[in-house]
C-alpha cells in the first residue's frame, strides 16, 4: 500500500486547555493509481484528515495513530523531511486556488520556479516542462497563457493552473480538497474530467474530497463516508451508491442533484433511483 492510514485522531485544544476531538479512529488505504473520495457534509473533518496527511496541521493539533506513506509514518516524521515530502511526493489541491497561487508572478514562472528549486532545471527547460504541464491541464492557448497573471484568469483556469503545480513534481499521492467547490457545474465537470485522466495517465493516487457524493461518484474507485469525524461506511464507489449500508449515505445520495444522478445513469451506475 502507498499509504495507509490507522486509527488517525486529531483533537484540538483551545485557550483554556481543554481538546475536543473530531477525527475519531479513521482507517484507510490508498494503493498506487487507485483512487479514493471522501465524502460527508461540512464539519466532518475531511479536511483536517487531508492536512493531517501532508502534515500541515495547524499547532493546536494532536494527531495520533499511524499515516504510513511509502513506508514511513508521516505522523512522527520530522517537519523538515516532511517538508521534502511535501510538493515532490504528495500534492494538494485546495478549493480556492488563489490560495495557491502568488499573485505577482505569472503562472508561467511559478509552474517553473518549483521546477528550477526542486529538479534542478535549467530557466529554459523549465518553461517548456511549464508550457507541457499547462497543455496537459487543457489551458487554451497555452503559449499564450503562460505569461498570464491568476487575476487574469478564470477561476477554472486558475484552477487548472493549480493542478498543473501540483503534479508538476509528480507526486506519487495528490490530495483534492473541494478542489471544484467555487466552480460552476459546467466548469466542474472539465475539472474533474482532467483528475480522472491523470490519474490515468500518470498513474497518481488521488484522494479527491468533496460534500457532493456526485462529484466522488464521478471519478473515486472506492468512497469513504464521513461524518462528524466517524467513517459512516467505506467501499467500492459503485457499491456505496448502489447500495448504501447507513441512513447517513442515503441522504447524502438523495440530496445529489438530479444531474449528477444521471452522469451516473451514463457511467453505467444505476444509482439508488433507477
Ligand atoms: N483550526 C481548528 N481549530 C479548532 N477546530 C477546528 C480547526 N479546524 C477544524 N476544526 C474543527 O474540526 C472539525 C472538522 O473540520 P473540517 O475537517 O474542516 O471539516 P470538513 O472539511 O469536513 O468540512 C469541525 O468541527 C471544525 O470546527
Ligand atoms: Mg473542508
Amino acid at each position: 500500500m502507498m499509504l495507509s492510514i490507522r486509527d488517525l485522531r486529531v483533537s484540538f485544544e483551545d485557550s483554556s486547555g481543554d481538546s475536543t476531538e473530531v477525527v475519531h479512529g479513521i482507517n484507510l488505504d490508498l494503493a498506487r493509481g487507485e483512487s479514493l473520495g471522501i465524502v460527508g457534509e461540512s464539519g466532518s473533518g475531511k479536511s483536517v484528515l487531508s492536512l493531517a496527511t501532508i502534515g500541515l496541521l495547524p499547532g493546536t493539533a494532536r494527531a495520533s495513530g499511524q499515516i504510513m506513506f511509502e513506508g514511513q509514518d508521516l505522523l512522527t516524521l520530522p517537519e523538515k523531511q516532511m517538508c521534502g515530502l511535501r510538493g515532490r511526493k504528495i500534492g494538494m489541491i485546495f478549493q480556492e486556488p488563489m490560495s495557491a497561487l502568488n499573485p505577482a508572478m505569472t503562472v508561467g514562472a511559478q509552474i517553473a520556479e518549483g521546477l528550477r528549486l526542486h529538479k534542478g532545471m535549467s530557466q529554459s527547460d523549465a518553461k517548456t516542462e511549464a508550457l507541457r504541464l499547462l497543455e496537459m491541464v487543457q489551458i487554451p492557448q497555452a503559449t499564450q497563457r503562460i505569461n498570464s497573471y491568476p487575476h487574469e484568469m478564470s477561476g477554472g483556469q486558475r484552477q487548472r493552473v493549480g493542478i498543473a503545480i501540483a503534479i508538476a513534481l509528480k507526486p506519487d499521492l495528490l490530495i483534492a480538497d473541494e478542489p471544484t467547490t467555487a466552480l460552476d457545474v459546467t466548469v466542474q465537470a472539465e475539472i474533474l474530467d482532467i483528475l480522472d485522466d491523470l490519474v490515468t495517465d500518470l498513474g497518481i493516487s488521488l484522494i479527491l474530497i468533496s460534500h457532493d457524493l456526485g462529484v466522488i461518484a464521478r471519478i473515486s474507485d472506492r468512497t469513504l463516508v464521513m461524518y462528524k469525524g466517524d467513517e459512516m461506511e467505506h467501499g467500492d464507489t459503485e457499491r456505496v451508491l448502489r447500495s448504501p449500508q447507513h441512513d447517513y449515505t442515503r441522504k447524502l445520495l438523495d440530496a445529489m442533484p438530479s444531474r449528477a444522478r444521471k452522469s451516473l445513469d451514463q457511467t453505467g451506475m444505476e444509482g439508488p433511483h433507477a
